[in-house]
């Protein structure tokens, strides 16, 4: 509920279990008084001494004004007045002129929540939003701060839009959208980082004074770094403490920052990456910066994890596919990477759809003269002699075998060895001058275009119309450099990386728009673009290159810090494992992959008879589990990244009827007993049988649970517990 309280000067919006509450100091600066555990009262302006003349012991009078400004906990910063911690917003107008200073204005609680234009954003109708309006008549400008909630979820959703309301063109070099300040205390941060294959890794430390700060500036939301932080009370746990995160919705450049001050307070930042950022804005123009998802949570890690898996689950993953089966799929890439012909492609499909598989992804090299990485990006057209018959025969026939067809596209690339490209050089990201630098042998093509964005779509939706497709991997396998567009202004080159994500959404959503059925999964040399913004379009999004069992548990774990098990695609590869030569069970490899859209990435001809047997009774696991994985809550019992030896999650359903437990010992330890791993989110007062005993609730969540001790590295079990 979202309220404005006149005598207090007050805004406050409550979740079931949060407050988050604001005021306006002085009569000018909406100021942040409050976020956390939810309060009843409204008398809290006292926290920042709203009321006095002076806030915080500095006097809002203009002998002291820098003073004051420096030391108020701002809804949203700005910079050039004496607030020397992080701004939010940086203009430049014709003077030159930086500084700003935004006074509140008015504002408005409307019923629903309005569409972000352009943007992937939160939905539902179950739900309000407050709009507070602040402005800089100076520079001409209304800022329009967007706060929303959803009934059941303690979440609050913020945005910002910028308008132009002088008549003078401004450019805004930085816009971010999401600043929470916090009080003097003592908090760690958490965050994810990575790399090509060891993607979202947890990182804790401590928060001393001045600035910690992750981000991309790689034009994609990135394998290093990823737009989310959290920021939690020093005795944070699983299960206790203070949780304050953010996450973006978006899938390009970003900055998260956490600041203590010179006082001991924290301002937390989220938004579009500054650095190499400017936007060009009109008189009369708007500009939207996309929305951040703030979540707090009492009650430590697994609750903040709830909250966005609910939000994600709910409110931002398409209906029709966030609680639908998935079809368990088999992907060629790991089995025959480039060399394959429609034979090969068939007999994998005639193959797997004897145990249980059921759509068959046509990796990688099926276009153009594709044979390896150096050609044909852009050339989006099926290479006949590689796939002879064409395209809609090989579909037909794997439909024929009661399987699904789907297909690989990388449509955000131009390879210089490529028709496209030959006729439209023009059409590649590069600086006019230079030898753009090439990664993976191939160019970023230019999304400012019109044009380009015509062909895209046409080049994409042409092979969808041609045959029965079901499923699209849409991948994207290098970052921006040589940053610059042939069809924009001097002016406009600093627009070139948001463009092309806004792009991107347009043609991800008119490509869902023509082909509905259409089942998408993002994907970006692995995990590279695994963030909120790709959800809204694609309900599965391929986690890691890195297939692992054993790697993989902590890329997942990280994942599944804000992202449900449903999203995370996750397939069972052979071994030894290509990306780092381990050798697991075929059946721990099985385990490890359910924690997601299970999926096989394997030459399934070429496999053990021992391996191949085991498939059907994996695919039947998974089904049995499916709508526990997709639908529970999901509980973290034990990190191996942490700990070393054993990883071990837990997922209960709603109702505390079900849960299943899964252990996976990594390395064995001479003279230990069983490990007793205490349960959570159960009832306590309900019964459980697990493996035919029977026991209490309280018991396996207060006492535990014994697991016996496997034999052996790299072994893993799943623990039915119904309640009877
Ligand atoms: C990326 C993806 C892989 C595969 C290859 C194909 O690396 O992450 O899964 O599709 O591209 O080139």
């Amino acid at each position: 509920m979202i309220r404005f309280y006149q005598k207090e000067n007050i805004f406050k919006l409550d979740t079931p279990n949060t407050s988050y509450v604001m005021g306006i100091a002085c009569g000018r600066y909406l100021t942040h008084i409050y976020y956390g555990k939810y309060i009843n009262s409204v008398n809290i302006g006292y926290i920042i001494d709203m009321d006095a003349e002076d806030i915080n012991g500095i006097k809002m009078d203009m002998g002291e004004k820098p003073g004051f400004l420096d030391k108020l906990p701002m809804e949203y910063s700005f910079g050039g007045m004496g607030d020397y911690r992080e701004s939010c917003i940086e203009l430049s107008s014709d003077f030159g002129q930086r500084g700003v200073e935004l006074l509140y204005d008015s504002y408005e609680i409307i019923d629903g929540k309005p569409e972000l234009k352009g943007l992937p954003s939160t939905f539902g109708e179950d739900s309000q939003t407050l709009i507070i309006y602040l402005k800089d008549d100076v520079h001409g400008i209304k800022v329009e701060l967007r706060y929303s909630v959803f009934e059941g979820i303690d979440a609050v959703i913020r945005s910002v839009i910028l308008k132009n309301t002088g008549d003078k063109t401004l450019y805004v070099n930085k816009i971010l959208s999401s600043c929470l300040e916090l009080p003097e205390n003592d908090y760690d941060y958490l965050a994810l980082h990575g790399s090509w294959g060891r993607e979202r890794h947890m990182e804790r430390q401590h928060i001393g004074f001045g600035k910690y700060s992750v981000g991309s500036a790689r034009g994609i939301s990135s394998h290093q770094e990823h737009p989310f932080m959290a920021v939690l009370s020093e005795d944070a746990t699983q299960e206790h403490g203070d949780v304050y995160a953010m996450n973006f919705v978006y899938s390009g450049n970003f900055i998260s920052q956490i600041e203590k001050s010179q006082f001991g307070s924290h301002r937390f930042v989220m938004g579009i990456n500054p650095e190499g950022f400017c936007w060009k804005l009109s008189a009369g123009e708007e500009f939207t910066a996309p929305e951040v998802v703030l979540v707090y949570s009492d009650s430590g890690i697994d609750k903040m994890s709830h909250t966005f898996h609910d939000l994600y689950r709910d409110h931002l993953i398409r209906k029709q596919w966030v609680y639908a089966e998935r079809p368990v799929l088999i992907n060629n890439w790991e089995g025959t990477y480039f060399d394959f012909d429609e034979k090969k492609i068939y007999d994998i499909a005639e193959e797997a759809s004897k145990h249980g598989i059921e759509m068959l992804v046509m990796d990688d090299g099926w276009f153009g003269h594709r044979n390896d990485d150096r050609t044909s990006l852009g050339d989006w057209y099926v290479n006949e002699d590689k796939l002879k018959g064409g395209l809609k025969k090989l579909v037909d026939n794997i439909n024929s075998l009661g399987m699904k067809f789907g297909i690989w596209f990388e449509p955000e690339m131009i390879s210089p060895d490529s028709d496209v490209y030959r006729e439209h050089p023009d059409w590649a990201v590069r600086i006019p001058g230079r030898e753009p630098g090439q990664r993976r042998n191939q160019l970023i093509i230019d999304l400012s275009k019109r044009e380009v964005i015509e062909y895209v779509y046409e080049s994409v939706a042409k092979i969808l119309r041609s045959a029965n497709i079901e499923y699209v991997k849409w991948d994207m396998n290098r970052g921006f450099t040589d940053v610059a567009s042939a069809c924009l202004d001097s002016d406009r080159q600093g627009e070139v990386m948001h463009r092309h994500m806004l792009a991107v959404y347009e043609l991800q959503g008119r490509l869902l728009e023509e082909f509905p059925y259409l089942l998408l999964e993002n994907c970006s040399s692995g995990g590279g673009r695994l963030d909120p913004g790709m959800l809204y379009y694609s309900p599965q999004i391929w986690c890691s290159d890195d297939t692992d069992a054993i790697e993989r548990l902590a890329i997942q774990e990280g994942t599944a810090l804000m992202y449900p098990l449903s999203v995370i695609g996750a397939h069972v590869s052979d071994c030894p494992n290509h990306a780092v030569g381990r050798v697991t069970p075929f059946e721990t490899r099985g385990i490890v992959a359910m924690a997601g859209t299970f999926g096989y990435e394997l030459d399934i001809t070429k496999i053990s008879d021992e391996d191949r047997d085991m498939i059907s009774g994996q695919v039947e696991m998974y089904k049995k589990y499916c709508p526990l994985i997709q639908s529970g809550d999901y509980y973290r019992v034990a990190s191996y990244q942490q700990n070393h030896y054993y990883d071990c999650y837990e997922i209960v359903s709603k109702d505390k009827n079900e849960a299943m437990l899964v252990f996976i010992q990594v390395m064995a330890q001479i003279n230990m007993g069983g490990r007793l791993i205490k349960l959570k989110g159960l009832n306590p007062d309900k019964k459980y049988s697990i493996e035919d005993k029977i026991y209490t609730g309280d018991t396996l969540m207060n006492a535990g649970f014994l697991i016996k001790r496997p034999d052996g590295d790299f072994k893993a079990k799943i623990y039915n517990i119904k309640a009877v």
